[in-house]
């Protein structure tokens, strides 16, 4: 079984995919990691040195990688479902999870993870919530596909072990 865990920056994708391979005992993959290996470069600058196309170029064919696995949880980039036919593709291969936020609690915890982030770093504080309220409208339509929806906004291994739950449910029914 594939379990792709999607959603915007800072919702916790690492942290809950991780705790959620520990109790399936499955391998964890994260997706920005894959690529920081496989092209020796941080994300920002993959973005700055190759260009955005390129990188969900690449980010697609990572994503593809995946499936030589049998059982993984896939953390992916908070791009990754709205490009291409990635969302179709994930939820023809596996199960896919969106960990659902509001702008505002995303605008907060970012806020201060903003220089890591190509597509933040150049926003200032006050105009950061506003482009995050528009990118995750935007992107909802991509995320509202994924198999199941949890809100998000509890600890990380309370999260897990709920995806945990559900998955197990539905395997059995
Ligand atoms: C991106 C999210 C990032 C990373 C890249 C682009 C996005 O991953 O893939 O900076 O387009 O939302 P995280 O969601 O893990 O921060």
């Amino acid at each position: 079984m594939l379990i792709y865990l999607t959603g915007f920056m800072g919702c916790g994708k690492t942290t809950v995919g991780a705790g959620l391979a520990s109790l399936l005992s499955f391998p964890f993959i994260d997706l920005d990691e894959q690529l920081v290996e496989a092209q020796g470069m941080s994300i920002a600058d993959q973005f700055d040195r190759l260009g955005e196309q390129v990188f969900r170029e690449n980010e697609r064919n990572a994503l593809r990688q995946t499936a030589i696995h049998t059982s993984a949880v896939i953390a992916c980039g908070g791009g990754a479902p709205c490009y291409f036919d990635n969302m179709d593709w994930m939820n023809r291969h596996g199960s896919t999870v969106f960990l659902h936020l509001s702008a505002d609690i995303l605008a907060s915890r970012l806020l201060l993870e903003k220089a890591k982030r190509p597509l933040l770093r150049h926003f200032t504080d006050e105009e950061l919530p506003v482009f995050i309220e528009k990118k995750l409208a935007e992107r909802m339509p991509f995320y509202l596909q994924a198999s199941q929806i949890i809100d998000a906004d509890r600890p990380a291994e309370e999260l897990s072990a709920q995806i945990f739950q559900q998955l197990i449910q539905h395997k059995g029914s």
